[in-house]
């Protein structure tokens, strides 16, 4: 089965990012949002970003008009009722993940594959949290997601092979290269970048250099578009807390054990881009 509408849940970055690859690539998108106003300026936030690409020569405008025109928003997770898959990418919280699949699977026809951005947590959890388990995969998109060209598509042991291949064959049609991976924390990207990054906390903490030479040095010395303390504002330092700990919690390796400075900066609201600050400031 090909996939042709496809339901976003979740109006943070990567919903919005997700959502623009796929409407760009010619699906139907379903946008949900609990509050119409964030789904609205999700939208507002769409046009914005295909206004930029129309301006810099990359897209024709009857291609950004086409591709507005295939978006639709809503506060109603039943008008995602006919989507062939829904990507579900909210807070990476276990339990509001597992009450969300329980009503998509409620909600959702038959044929619906259920996928989770997550980028961490154990999709087999959400899988049986459904009468589905076959048609549950994770589709892991990365930030940000109209660049990035992965997608890790994750097989829990539930999942059949009509939906792998499914979920495989959609991330192409958005002009995204898949890797397939197994459902363990971190998958493959997740599991190596973040140590690095911890690490890179870990240095600043330590007083080996500044913020801006730990970046300079990586950027320089690996070639890496970015460096660590950089890439850890770009995603949020929320997210990453989560994530290493999610990691921590499943192999109880001391390189993913969150270091103290990080903990401190998202309990003093320093979250990088999303909140203005985070180890720079984006306010300038
Ligand atoms: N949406 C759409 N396009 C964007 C964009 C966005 N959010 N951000 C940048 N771009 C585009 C720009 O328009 C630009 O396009 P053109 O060159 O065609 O004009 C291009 O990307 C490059 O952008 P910039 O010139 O502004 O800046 P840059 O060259 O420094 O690139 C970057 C920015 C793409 C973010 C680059 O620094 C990069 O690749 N950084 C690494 C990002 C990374 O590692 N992401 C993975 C994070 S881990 C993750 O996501 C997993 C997880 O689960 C948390």
């Amino acid at each position: 089965m090909t996939v042709k509408r496809v339901g976003i849940v979740g109006s943070g970055i990567m919903g919005s990012g997700i959502a623009e690859v796929a409407a760009k690539s010619g699906h139907e998108v379903v946008l949900r949002s609990r509050r119409q106003e964030t789904a609205d300026s999700m939208v507002a936030g769409l046009e914005k970003s295909l206004a930029k690409q129309v301006e810099k020569g990359k897209l024709a405008d009857e291609e950004r008009q086409a591709t507005v025109g295939r978006v639709t928003v809503t506060s109603d997770l039943g008008e995602l009722r006919e989507c062939d898959l829904v990507i579900e990418s909210i807070v990476e919280d276990l339990s509001a993940k597992k009450h969300l699949f329980n009503e998509l699977d409620r909600i959702c026809a038959e044929h619906t594959i259920l996928a989770t951005n997550t980028s961490t947590l154990p999709v087999i959890e959400l899988a049986m949290d459904t009468g589905r388990p076959q048609r549950v995969c994770g589709i892991h998109f990365f930030n940000p997601a109209p660049v990035m060209s992965l997608v890790e598509i994750v097989r829990p042991l539930t999942a059949d092979d009509d939906t792998i291949a499914e979920a495989r064959a959609f991330a192409e049609a958005c002009g995204k290269t898949p890797v397939e991976v197994k459902d363990q924390a971190g998958f493959v990207v997740n599991a190596l970048l973040f140590p690095y990054l911890n690490n890179a906390v870990r240095l600043l903490e330590q007083g080996v250099a500044s913020k801006e030479d730990i970046d300079t040095a990586m950027k320089g010395g690996c070639g890496f578009p970015m460096g660590p303390l950089a890439l850890l504002d770009l995603v949020g330092l929320d997210t990453s807390l989560a994530i290493l700990e999610a990691l921590y919690e499943e192999f109880k390796e001391p390189n993913y054990s969150p270091v103290p400075l990080l903990r401190r900066m998202v309990s003093a609201e320093l979250l990088g881009r999303k909140s203005g600050r985070g180890f720079y400031d984006y306010h300038r």
